[in-house]
């Protein structure tokens, strides 16, 4: 039996588009719902408990509006509430993860390098994951306040915004780096910045694609995938004012959207 309702996605903020656009590539048909909660960006160094409460209510709030899966479109988020969300809720979940594994495959120094928030850096999977790894390459790691922040304002090649990605990169350069991971979903519309600032010859890391996958592969599994052949539609909630909202679509989404707030 399939299901009607849309896969619900939702992140601190406007970093989830870069995975929801990856699903929208690869699953045109489906309906996606996204929450961003951009009142309470930056989750990142904010407590456990407190992203495990926003959390919950937007997912209470995405199986409220018929969803039919959740992907947790936030690396923070992903780490501090996932493992709760599952015990909690029977949809399939689908999370985000750094793309440890491919640069550590393909490094060729011997050292990765990864930007994320302090909460993920500290977390217990995200040390796992980085052990796992940890007897082939050697990962650096670089915590990146303020950058959310600067996206959340679509301030994506500002002076003060290369100033911040320089200061974070730098660093991971001088210590060898090969390959970058971005840690957390915002910062995939910082690619082309971090890009240039890190130089040729660096490879920058993200799993957008690879999470759109998983959903495919986790909506087939569920017998959930839409039969419709229509093209999807895509609504936009956040909690934050309807003009900067407005304004972050026209931006970094291509295509039509309902744009709602959430109180
Ligand atoms: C944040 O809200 O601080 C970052 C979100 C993420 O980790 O993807």
């Amino acid at each position: 039996m399939t299901h009607p309702g849309p896969i619900g996605v939702f992140d601190s903020g406007i970093g989830g588009l870069s995975i929801a656009r990856r699903i929208r590539e690869l699953l045109p048909h489906e309906n996606l719902l996204y929450v961003a909660d951009s009142v309470h960006a930056p989750y990142g160094e904010k407590a456990e408990h407190y992203i495990q409460q926003r959390a919950d209510t937007i997912t209470r709030f995405l199986i409220d509006n018929n969803a039919k899966a959740i992907v947790v479109a936030c690396n923070t988020a992903t780490v501090s509430a996932i493992r709760q969300l599952r015990a909690d809720y029977t949809l399939p979940i689908i999370g985000v993860e750094p793309g440890i594994k491919p640069a550590a495959l393909k490094s060729k120094s011997g050292v990765i390098g990864v930007l994320a928030t302090s909460q993920t850096l500290k977390s217990e999977s995200f040390n796992n994951l980085s052990r796992l790894f940890s007897e082939s390459v050697c990962v650096e790691i670089q915590p990146c306040p303020g950058l959310v922040e600067q996206i959340e304002v679509l301030d994506l090649d500002s002076e003060k915004t290369q100033a911040l990605v320089a200061r974070y990169v730098a660093p991971l350069i001088e210590k060898g780096a090969d390959h970058i991971v971005l840690g957390c979903t915002h910062y995939a519309f910082l690619a082309p910045v971090i890009r240039r600032i890190a130089g040729a010859g660096i490879q920058v890391v993200n799993t957008d694609i690879a999470v759109a996958r998983e959903t495919l592969r986790r909506l087939q599994n569920a017998n959930r995938l839409s039969t419709s052949v229509a093209p999807g539609q895509m609504a936009f909630w956040s909690s934050a004012a309807n003009e900067l909202a407005d304004q972050q679509i026209k931006r970094l989404w291509d295509g039509s959207v309902t744009i709602n707030t959430m109180r």
